[in-house]
């Protein structure tokens, strides 16, 4: 009997289909989002000197690169509810939003190379682009919220 419950939860699973409960797809989403802020926050205080953290820029550059690799995957079943800053468009003009995601990883790539790389000016180069990455989708894919 107690292999029943899995069973039954793999069975729910598979009714449910792709249709993933909205506010959980939107948090994940979100929990997403606040991690590469999150580095930005870190990766910005070292490099600026504030904090003694240098060995710790890999990291944080690598986990960065990692996770804005999600980015395309965890927007594209579109849901929306009132606690998401997301507009529409993002699933009415997907190439334009996979494309800017794809340029997140690409600049996020190039951040890690540099820093492995021990490259100071490849560094502030490719900062540059994932900070303007960021803000691109933003301007056009989410509200101010
Ligand atoms: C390809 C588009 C895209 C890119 C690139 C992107 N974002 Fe977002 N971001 C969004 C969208 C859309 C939302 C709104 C999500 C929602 O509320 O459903 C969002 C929301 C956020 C939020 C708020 C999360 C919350 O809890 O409501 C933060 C913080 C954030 N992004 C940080 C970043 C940072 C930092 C970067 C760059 C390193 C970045 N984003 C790059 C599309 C993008």
């Amino acid at each position: 009997m107690r292999l029943l419950k899995p069973v039954v939860l793999v069975a729910a699973l598979a009714v449910a289909g792709s249709a993933w409960a909205a506010d959980a797809v939107i948090k994940y989403r979100q929990d997403q989002m606040r991690a590469l802020g999150g580095h930005m926050g870190s990766i910005a205080a070292i490099m600026k000197g504030e904090v003694p953290h240098r060995d710790q820029l890999a990291a944080h550059a690598q986990a960065l690169a990692a996770t804005a690799a999600f980015t395309e995957t965890v927007f594209k079943e579109r849901a929306l509810d009132s606690k998401s800053t997301a507009k529409p468009e993002i699933w009415t003009d997907w190439e334009r939003f996979a494309k800017d995601a794809k340029a997140l990883k690409q600049a996020s790539d190039a951040f890690a190379e540099a820093v492995a790389a021990n490259d100071q000016r490849a560094m502030r180069a490719a900062m540059g682009q994932v900070g303007r990455s960021c803000k691109s989708c933003h301007d056009a894919f989410k509200t101010k919220g």
